[in-house]
């Protein structure tokens, strides 16, 4: 993994590596995943063509409720759709309204919690991620958001974040690592 050149030692030791062996293992993978996201999270995912990120987005979604179809954005390279399991993340956050609304993750002002997939694949110049708002997207603490080609953005990306690995292995193998600063790394740095 060329990568893990660049990720200091005390991170590649605390990584959660997966090794999947199918399409559906890893939307496995990253549905369990979903169970441990808080809101105001952003999963930065990185790896080539095919390496299984948009698959992973796929469970990730399904974990947070959402029955929509995610797919690969071609020309848009931002999604949205709404969380429905409040039970995943939201639920110590909704208001007591939201109770009687199974199904939606309502805030405290009652709006509802969105999920954002972004795929920046085709992304030219950093002038488009202003037009884009992706900065805003991911200082708001009330949404959850994964960023496809998340290394085109690197110097924006929050240093609270979840970084997820992938790597071709074989046509249906695939090795995933899941990893985050501790709070401590966040302050110390
Ligand atoms: N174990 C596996 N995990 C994920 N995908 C797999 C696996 N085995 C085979 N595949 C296939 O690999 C492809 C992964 O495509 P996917 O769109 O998820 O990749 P991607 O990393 O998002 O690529 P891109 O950079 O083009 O967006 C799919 O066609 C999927 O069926
Ligand atoms: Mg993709």
């Amino acid at each position: 993994m060329v990568y893990l050149l660049f990720v200091p030692i005390e991170i590649i030791l605390r990584m959660k590596i997966y090794n999947s062996n199918s399409l559906e293992e890893t939307q496995k993978i990253a549905e369990k995943f979903a169970s441990s996201l808080k809101k105001g999270s952003v999963i930065a995912l990185y790896g080539d063509l095919g390496s299984g990120k948009t698959t992973f987005v796929q469970g990730l979604a399904k974990g947070l409720g959402i029955k929509k179809r995610i797919i690969s954005p071609t020309f848009i390279i931002v999604r949205s759709y709404k969380i429905k399991n409040r039970d995943v993340i939201l639920a110590s956050e909704a208001s007591p309204e939201s109770k009687n609304d199974p199904g939606q993750a309502r805030m405290t002002d009652g709006s509802l919690s969105i999920f954002y997939h972004i795929d920046l694949y085709r992304l030219e110049n950093k002038g488009q991620i202003e037009g884009l708002g992706i900065k805003e997207l991911m200082s708001d603490s009330q949404n959850i958001i994964a960023i496809e080609w998340a290394e085109k953005i690197k110097q924006m990306l929050p240093k609270k974040r979840v970084d997820i690995y992938f790597e071709y292995l074989s046509e249906n193998k695939r090795k995933i690592a899941i990893t985050e600063l501790s709070d401590a790394e966040i302050n110390s740095a």
